[in-house]
């Protein structure tokens, strides 16, 4: 079973891939080091895991682990909540207040979704990186830096500078090492091995008995894209666990979030029924079999595997944030 993130280590991570050995590698050197790094991978590779992992391999291991994620942060805030303030620095601010980086003194701060951070935190993170210093909003006193920045993205920085919706200088300072974390579909000579250590974990939490996969089961997991990458294939163990009464994983236990959605399949396949009379035996009338169904579904599964972010889920979908929220009240209102 996975170590928590607060104790794991970058040594507890194992792979039989090399693009992810080669990326295992540059995390233990990152590790050694008090360079800024760039985790780069698709959403729920892993990126947050392995900057815990690094932060608890680091000298800094006792320090605090610090998250932000400036994207989700209106520009008024972000200030305080970078830098923090002092008690009656504008009106409503009663007590002094520790921003992100003072709370990572000595420690790391984990810059998380930095390719969609605003241009004005660009230039204040910019600012304390090249200076090492920041000053509380209502205060004139400077104070040093003493946090190692740890910062992802799931789509290409480069890009973003030549898009020009990021500043070449910050890339530049962020960017001691980049660590690209690779796909799932592109490790799949790892999917057996993750499946049963996600499966014996599970079985454990849901008090199963779950002793194999069957070869058929094994095939439709190993078929599969991945989009949601291990975010995803942890869920798919999970719910293939609930589905299995017996030893045996079958192939109608393994149900993907958008077959789910078509609401027959869980009820189904939490009976023990012979596969074959279990593969895509929804009656046409069962499901909504229209194109607006379908996209609808796909909608939920991608905003699914986000966890719920509607910036990202309208970002792979390439559709705008408008439209998407739309599509997810239309699925409200209909139920
Ligand atoms: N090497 C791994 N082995 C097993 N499970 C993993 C591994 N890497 C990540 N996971 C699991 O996959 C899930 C997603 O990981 P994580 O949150 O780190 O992804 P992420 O890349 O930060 O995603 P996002 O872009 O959405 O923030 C978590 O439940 C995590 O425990
Ligand atoms: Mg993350």
């Amino acid at each position: 079973m996975q170590a928590p993130l607060t104790t794991l280590r970058v040594e507890d991570i194992s792979t039989t891939n090399e693009a992810m050995a080669r990326c295992l590698r540059l995390a233990a050197l990152a590790a050694s080091s008090d360079v800024p790094v760039v985790l780069l991978g698709e959403t729920g590779t892993g990126k947050t895991l392995l900057a815990h992992a690094i932060h608890n391999s680091s000298a800094r291991e006792k320090g605090p682990f610090i998250s932000f994620n400036a994207s989700a942060m209106s520009d008024t805030l972000l200030e305080s909540q970078l830098f923090g303030h002092e008690r009656g620095a504008f009106t409503g601010a009663q007590q002094a207040v520790k921003g992100k980086f003072e709370q990572a003194d000595g420690g790391t701060l984990f810059l998380d979704e930095i390719a969609d951070m605003s241009p004005l935190a660009q230039v204040k993170i910019l600012r304390v990186l090249e200076y090492g210093e920041f000053e509380r909003l209502g205060s004139e006193r400077m104070q040093r830096c003493n946090a190692r920045v740890l910062c992802a993205s799931n789509c290409s920085l480069r890009d973003r500078v030549r898009q020009g919706k990021f500043r070449e200088d910050l890339y530049q300072r962020l960017n001691g090492l980049t660590l690209l974390i690779p796909p799932l579909r592109h490790r799949l000579q790892e999917l057996p091995a993750l499946i049963a250590a996600d499966l014996k974990a599970a079985s454990i939490k849901e008090g199963k008995n779950i002793t194999a996969i069957h070869p058929e089961a094994m095939e439709k997991l190993m078929r599969h894209p991945w989009p949601g990458n291990l975010r995803e294939l942890s869920h798919t163990v999970r719910t293939m666990t609930l589905f299995c009464e017996g030893e045996v994983i079958m192939p109608h236990h393994v149900v993907f979030s958008p077959d789910l959605e078509t609401s027959s399949a869980g009820v189904h396949a939490s009976v023990e029924v012979p596969a074959a009379s279990m593969n895509n035996n929804h009656s046409p009338n069962d499901v909504d079999l229209s194109l607006a169904g379908a996209v609808q579904r796909h909608i939920h599964y991608v905003y699914d595997q986000t966890n719920r972010n509607q910036r990202r889920t309208a970002k792979l979908l390439g559709i705008s944030r408008a439209t998407l929220a739309r599509h997810l009240q239309k699925t409200s209102a209909s139920k």
